[in-house]
């Protein structure tokens, strides 16, 4: 079995986390934001190239104005306490999401890690930052139809072409999909790519998921046997 080459994470349960210790929700975010540093170490250690975050959805912007403007400023709280570290250990930086309709502050400072991390090699952390795949797969659509219109594209479309429309084109499809805390859906989050991953949900709200957590959902990745469609080899 390939090991788990794109590790994808829905990172639930901050808000219920936080209600139980008789904190805000938003000690449950901070604290959520601090446990990404942790698993992106863990996973790049346990072999993990790509991982992809789901920090803030499209959908998010519902939620109440205080807890939106928190949101947004996590962004400049997470990379300024662990950029240098991730730089050291080659980590590269990626937003997928439209960074155009975030606060002017909240892109520079993603842009910032952007630019800062783009030739690193290393474990590929992938943020989802307004974030939808609905929408992501609908701009793909339009920028193709663009195309097509002004002849730079041919009406011939195959799925690797329309692959490098969508957000994610440099880099391979999710294999493992974990969402935590006992919910079990998929929230709009990257459903071209997860067309043949693997789904893992997991009773841990994500300020508890921790690298052993972690570690016990890859060994059982590494026993399901994917077929993708065809017979087992057995
Ligand atoms: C879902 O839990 C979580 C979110 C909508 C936000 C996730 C964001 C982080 C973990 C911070 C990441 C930030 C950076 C910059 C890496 P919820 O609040 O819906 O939990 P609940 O269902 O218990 O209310």
């Amino acid at each position: 079995m390939k090991p788990c080459e794109h590790l994808a994470i829905i990172m639930d349960g901050n808000g219920r986390w936080a209600k139980a210790q008789g904190l805000p929700r938003s000690a449950g975010h901070l604290a959520g934001a601090d446990n990404v540093r942790t698993i992106a170490i863990a996973a790049n250690e346990l072999g993990v190239k790509y991982l992809t975050i789901y920090a803030f959805s499209t959908e998010n912007w519902k939620r109440s104005k205080d807890e939106v403007s928190y949101l947004m400023k996590l962004p400049a709280y997470f990379f300024e306490k662990y950029m240098k570290e991730f730089l050291d250990r080659g980590f590269r930086i990626r937003i997928f999401g439209e960074m155009d309709d975030l606060p002017k502050a909240t892109a520079a400072v993603l842009q910032e890690a952007i630019d800062e991390s783009k030739t690193n090699t290393g474990l590929s952390l992938n943020i989802c930052m307004n974030y939808g795949s609905h929408r992501e797969i609908l701009l793909a659509a339009q920028q193709y139809a663009r195309d097509v219109a002004s002849g730079k594209a041919s009406l011939d479309l195959d799925e690797q072409t329309f692959e490098q429309y969508l957000m994610t084109k440099d880099i391979p499809p999710v294999d493992y999909l974990i969402r935590t805390s006992g919910e079990q859906r998929i929230s709009n989050y990257l459903l071209w790519q997860i067309a043949y991953a693997e789904l893992c949900f997991v009773k841990e709200s994500w300020p508890e998921f921790t690298p052993d957590v972690l570690k016990r959902c890859l060994e059982e990745y590494n026993n399901r046997d994917r077929r993708f469609g065809g017979v087992t080899n057995e």
